[in-house]
């Protein structure tokens, strides 16, 4: 019999997941998502569980998405605004996440500093979960590499391409990801918005950087993401001069030379910017499966962090 696969205490960014917590998470998901298919509902493994949702930036996807990850598995969670909390201004984040281990069974932060929510996980003695922050956005990750697995039924192997701003938080998540399950990465980039170079350096994937387009040629999956990210909003008109070549486009999909290839843009988008309403429209977009299964991937988080389901 091989050994347990170690417990996740908190859910902060992929560096601290091992590829089987990875693997354990991604079969955790779809364990709850055929449960639900099958039977209609899941067993309320949290009942009686509460989490907090911290926002210090907008959200529809993040916030529903746990929210009925939570009603589904029998518990329950509150949104708290930011004009509500003042994390690190009203109140240290230190005491914030004190009061609330108080209160409740786990803390959902998404924040601007990082560093806000590696406070957060300092402090509580509840398990806190990055629902993003300008350095990452782990859950989207997850559920992004639950979505190429069930459209596909393979990992190992496979090339993501991502074009646009490869220095944001969607890329540096996407890069850890994928080095957990054997997938490559291409980043194609303008100069000045690729990854940190230590992000690379810390993934398992094999990672390319380049500011040709020719680096989604052979890709298997092309996703993109907004090119001014919440936070950056003063740097609009400037990210607006430099990122149009790189334009998810029909021409972009003809220049993978894979008729098959998978787009996927993590939402919300600037149709007309980083992608066509034809291509996210189109024949080769799982754009909302993509975002369905946030859902599905984020109550594997939670029967794992919070219900004590162990990873398998
Ligand atoms: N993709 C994503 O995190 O969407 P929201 O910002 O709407 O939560
Ligand atoms: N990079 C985007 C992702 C939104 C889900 C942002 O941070 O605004």
């Amino acid at each position: 019999m091989s050994a347990a696969i170690p417990a996740l205490s908190d859910f902060l960014d992929l560096q601290q997941l091992s590829s089987e917590q990875f693997w354990g998470l991604l079969r955790l998901a779809r364990e709850l998502k055929v449960e639900r298919q099958r039977l209609g509902q899941n067993a309320p493994i949290l009942a009686g569980k509460s989490l907090a949702l911290i926002f210090q930036k907008p959200s529809l996807r993040t916030r529903v998405s746990f929210e009925m990850g939570m009603v589904q598995l029998g518990g329950y969670a509150f949104y708290l605004s930011p004009q509500e909390v003042g994390l690190g201004a009203r109140e240290s984040v230190a005491d914030v996440a004190r009061v609330l281990s108080g209160y409740c069974d786990g803390i959902m932060a998404r924040v601007f500093a990082h560093e806000h929510v590696t406070q957060l996980a300092q402090w509580a003695t509840v398990p806190v979960i990055n629902g993003l922050s300008d350095f990452s956005h782990p859950c989207q990750a997850l559920a992004d590499i639950y979505t190429i697995w069930e459209q596909t039924d393979r990992l190992e192997g496979m090339t993501l391409a991502y074009v646009g701003d490869g220095s944001n938080n969607v890329a540096t998540s996407l890069i850890m990801a994928a080095g957990k399950v054997g997938m490559s990465v291409r980043i194609v980039s303008p100069a000045g918005y690729v990854p940190d170079p230590a992000i690379v350096a810390q993934s398992d994937a094999d990672v390319t950087v380049t500011d040709d387009l020719d680096g989604v040629v052979g890709a298997d999956v092309l996703y993109t993401d907004v090119w001014t990210s919440m936070g950056q909003e003063a740097e609009r008109d400037e990210r607006l001069r430099i990122f149009p070549p790189y334009q998810v486009n029909r021409a972009l999909i003809e220049r993978t030379r894979n008729q098959e290839v998978l787009v996927m843009h993590c939402l919300p988008a600037h149709r007309g910017e980083e992608i066509t309403d034809a291509v996210a429209d189109g024949p080769n977009s799982v754009l909302f499966p993509q975002a369905h299964n946030r859902l599905h991937a984020q109550k594997a988080l939670l029967a794992h962090l919070i219900g004590g389901i162990p990873l398998k």
